[in-house]
């Protein structure tokens, strides 16, 4: 029965266009969606535990911000098995993000988007993670803003109810988001955002860039983050418009990164992975590279919902061959 009327669900989604799929779960009322998922219960631990920021949990694998914009998924995650859940990119007000919206599955199981950020701003997303939460899954908040000041204000939105945040400064298809993208221009931020005591991690661009990489690692440090989700979609261009690209492809540019990251960095700094990691061999790849866990969703996008928890049963059987 585990999954049973997710993977009916799924079935059903995945049947239309992924962006089709994406409205409907974004329209679905909250309450359905916790009924659905908490009939269908957690799985099994599938034996990827460990720690990310001081806190247990039962897998590395989590679900990277962009399927759940508003948490209204946040059992929904809890009974994909994701060991923790990434809310957003949450905007400091209500945004409809850029039109035309587009979202499709490519052949080699990646994914094309272009949203522009569409965010209810912080009102739902504090209320829902102010009511009952799963329990054993610990929920992140991914904010982003068009103003260094409006970073500050969303974070401090939602700072109380996340377990902790992450500063997307990477979207790939918001122009006024773009020069966030350049690390001295990103700086800004930091003014008006100081962790107040969660922890706060930078989400930064896929690049093979190594002086701003390393322009990324001395920004989270100098802004008092304690690490960096490391990257997001890349920049493409579809018929003319910006769009960011998911999946396999970014998976070499991840591991990099991640490599880079963790040579440079402190002890006891967080790295979180994501891009590419599509199965259980890719993640275990990025945690023996360095990182402290994964994120994925191209992968959910085309495997469905189980894609966290299978990961993780994948990579920890590798792990015991
Ligand atoms: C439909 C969609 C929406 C996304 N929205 C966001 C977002 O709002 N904020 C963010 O930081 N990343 C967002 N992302 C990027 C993902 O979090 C992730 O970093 C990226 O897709 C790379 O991982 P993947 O290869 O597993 O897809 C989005 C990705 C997709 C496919």
């Amino acid at each position: 029965m585990v999954g049973a009327l997710l993977g009916l669900g799924w079935r059903i989604l995945h049947s239309m266009s992924p962006m089709r799929a994406w409205r409907i779960l974004h329209s679905t009322p909250a309450w359905l969606l916790d009924a659905i998922a908490r009939a269908s219960g957690r799985p099994p631990p599938p034996g990827l535990d460990g720690e990310i920021l001081g806190r247990r949990v039962e897998s590395l694998v989590g679900i990277a911000a962009g399927l759940d914009k508003d948490a209204r998924l946040l059992w929904v995650a809890w009974a994909m098995g994701a060991g923790f859940h990434v809310v957003g990119s949450v905007l400091p007000e209500p945004y409809e993000g850029v039109e035309p919206k587009i979202l499709v599955r490519l052949p080699d199981g990646g994914t094309l988007n272009r949203l522009g950020l569409p965010s209810p701003g912080p009102g739902p997303v504090v209320e829902r993670l102010s009511g009952e939460r799963p329990p054993g899954m610990p929920v992140a908040v991914n904010v982003a803003a068009f103003t260094p000041e409006g970073y500050g204000r969303v974070y401090r939105a939602v700072e109380p109810v996340a377990d902790w945040v992450e500063v997307n400064i990477s979207c790939p298809n918001v122009e006024a988001h773009r020069s966030f993208e350049d690390p001295e221009v990103a700086s800004a931020i930091c003014d008006h955002l100081r962790p107040r005591g969660k922890p706060v991690l930078l989400k930064i661009p896929p690049t093979l860039d190594e002086r701003r990489l390393e322009g990324y690692l001395d920004l989270a440090r100098s802004c008092g983050f304690s690490g960096i989700v490391a990257g997001n979609t890349l920049r493409v261009r579809v018929d003319g418009y910006n769009a960011g690209l998911g999946g396999p492809r970014l998976f070499p540019v991840t591991l990099r990164m991640v490599r880079l990251l963790r040579s440079w960095s402190p002890r006891g700094f967080t790295i979180i992975a994501v891009g590419g990691i599509s199965d259980g061999a890719r993640a275990l790849e990025a945690l023996e590279a360095g990182a402290n866990a994964v994120e994925v969703l191209s992968a959910v996008i085309h495997r469905g919902p189980m894609a966290p928890w299978l990961i993780a049963r994948e990579a920890s059987s590798l792990l015991r061959r």
